[in-house]
């Protein structure tokens, strides 16, 4: 199985994630940060992992365009969807993911979750750092990825099981 997981990130959380994948992938998968590669011809891949973060109930805008002008592709692939998002419930991490990646890819797509979130303050933009320590109310660093959920995420793309199968959270 040949794989590539093209990512989006702000922070580094979602590449830190991507590498944990890949981790689990083995050799074969190849990692692109779209924001600051150009993405190889996807013909070689039979699996598009696609991977973002999400800042104020939106993904970067640069998975949305890659998502949309490569959307017929990508539906002949095995995909595998993940965010990196800080919604504290179910129901609001799965309202993240679902709004994170087009319709299409959602009911194509084999895996999907949520794995991780990090708040670097020490990285952060002004303003981000402000939102942030007023809905915190701190501005400690802190990063949580959810291991076994990236182990699954990986052994569901490996096999082509279901979204169901393979989701812990959803
Ligand atoms: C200014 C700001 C806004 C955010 N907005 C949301 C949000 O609307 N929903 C959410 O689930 N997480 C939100 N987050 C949390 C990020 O998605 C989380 O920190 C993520 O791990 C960032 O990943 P990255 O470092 O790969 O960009 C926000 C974080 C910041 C700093």
């Amino acid at each position: 199985m040949k794989s590539i997981i093209i990512y989006t990130t702000r922070y580094g959380c979602t590449a830190e994630v991507a590498r944990r994948i890949q981790k689990e992938l083995g050799d074969e998968c190849t990692i692109i940060d779209i924001k600051k590669e150009s993405v190889p011809l996807l013909d070689t891949f039979d699996t598009v992992i696609l991977g973002g973060s999400i800042y104020i109930g939106k993904v970067q805008k640069e998975m949305t365009l890659f998502c949309t002008t490569n959307l017929e592709q990508l539906l002949t692939k095995k995909i595998g969807l993940y965010i990196s998002a800080g919604a504290q419930t179910q129901e609001e991490c799965y309202k993240e993911l679902l709004g994170a990646f087009p319709s299409e890819l959602h009911a194509h797509a084999t895996t999907k979750n949520v794995l991780g979130y990090a708040f670097s303050f020490d990285k952060m933009r002004f303003f981000d750092k402000l939102i942030m320590k007023k809905i915190k109310g701190n501005a400690v660093n802190t990063a949580t990825y959810f291991e076994e959920r990236i182990a699954q995420f990986a052994k569901g793309i490996t096999a082509g099981t279901t979204y169901n199968e393979t989701s812990q959270a959803f």
